[in-house]
């Protein structure tokens, strides 16, 4: 029995860190992908291959015991043996075109990808079953998510997020182009997450008008994109890179990668947890290719990417 699914990374366009404590964040699919194919075997163990290396396990063994990469993908295969008493075990073979651990969404979008792939191997599954699988795997590595990255891999496109009130598509899709830069730093966002949590709680006050700032900028945003005003839209860029500068996820590196793409494009920010992964800088046809060769010519990893609207793809 054999079963495959791919789903796109994303970036967060705004409203990361603040989106944990209930402010409303705005994530993009991007057309990069990472695929997970699952087939049962015979011998009780679950082998899962990747870039990152191979693992082979009991399903029983404890999760702490697993490497942290993919202890979420061992998660929901020893999960679904367990609850669907299958008899055997599983090899889990994963290929991705989604730099890891870089703030692109690898672990939500193989998180996706696994819990649609493995539940495949059982049962006929809606998107819902995924999503929760998905989330709750990717919170053996990442204890506090708040479920924005998963949502938009699964359901691709743009989208306006909040962890109570849920997701809502952003129509008519923007005409923006994004170019990420990589700043060749990788972090751990739990470890980042964890690093917020400490300024929130010496801050707390200041943290709570941050929150509020942070849903009126995603409400101006969306109101700009919506008017296609990229102007508008980059100033909004750059307002949310200063609060998360305050909040300390931002550091020299990527202040200097900041500047220089801001000197082309509308306005530029980390996306993600920060403290390394990724830069997005905001352009559209007239300074998309001025912002690649500036950054080029800073030598700076840069790449072009497109919205994906497919989201999940069961293949
Ligand atoms: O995993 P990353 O680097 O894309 O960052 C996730 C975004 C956070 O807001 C920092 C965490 C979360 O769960 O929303």
């Amino acid at each position: 029995m054999k079963s495959e699914s791919s789903a796109p990374g994303k970036i967060i366009l705004f409203g990361e860190h603040f989106v944990i404590y209930g402010t409303k964040a705005i994530l993009c699919a991007i057309n990069r992908r990472i695929t997970v194919r699952a087939e049962t075997v015979p011998r009780e163990m679950i082998t899962i291959k990747s870039k990152l290396g191979t693992i082979s396990h009991n399903p029983e063994t404890k999760l702490a015991d697993i490497d942290a990469p993919l202890r979420p993908i061992f998660h929901i295969a020893s999960k679904l043996i367990k609850r669907h008493t299958h008899k055997g075990g599983m090899l889990i073979t994963i290929s991705s075109d989604i730099p890891h651990g870089v703030g692109l969404g690898s672990s939500s979008a193989c998180c996706v990808a696994g819990a649609s792939a493995i539940l495949g191997l059982f049962k006929k599954h809606d998107r819902e079953e995924i999503l929760k699988l998905a989330i709750e795997a990717e919170k053996t590595i990442h204890r506090n998510s708040s479920g924005a990255d998963c949502t938009v891999c699964l359901y691709g496109g743009v989208m306006e997020y909040s962890k109570n009130v849920g997701f809502a598509e952003i129509n008519p899709a923007p005409e923006f182009t994004i170019v990420l830069a990589n700043s060749d730093m990788k972090h751990s966002t739990g470890d980042v997450v964890d690093g917020v949590k400490g300024f929130r709680e010496k801050n707390k006050a200041r943290f709570e008008v941050m929150c509020k700032a942070e849903d009126h900028l995603v409400n101006d945003a969306i109101l700009h994109i919506k008017n296609k005003d990229m102007i508008g839209l980059g100033v909004c860029v750059k307002k949310n890179q200063s609060m998360l500068k305050e909040i300390g996820v931002s550091n020299e590196r990527l202040e200097e990668m900041i500047k220089i793409a801001d000197s082309t494009s509308y306005g530029s920010k980390i996306t993600g947890a920060g403290d390394g992964g990724c830069i997005f800088a905001l352009n559209d046809d007239t300074n998309m290719q001025d912002t690649l060769y500036t950054l080029e010519k800073n030598g700076i990893e840069c790449f072009s990417v497109g919205i994906d609207f497919k989201g999940l793809d069961t293949i």
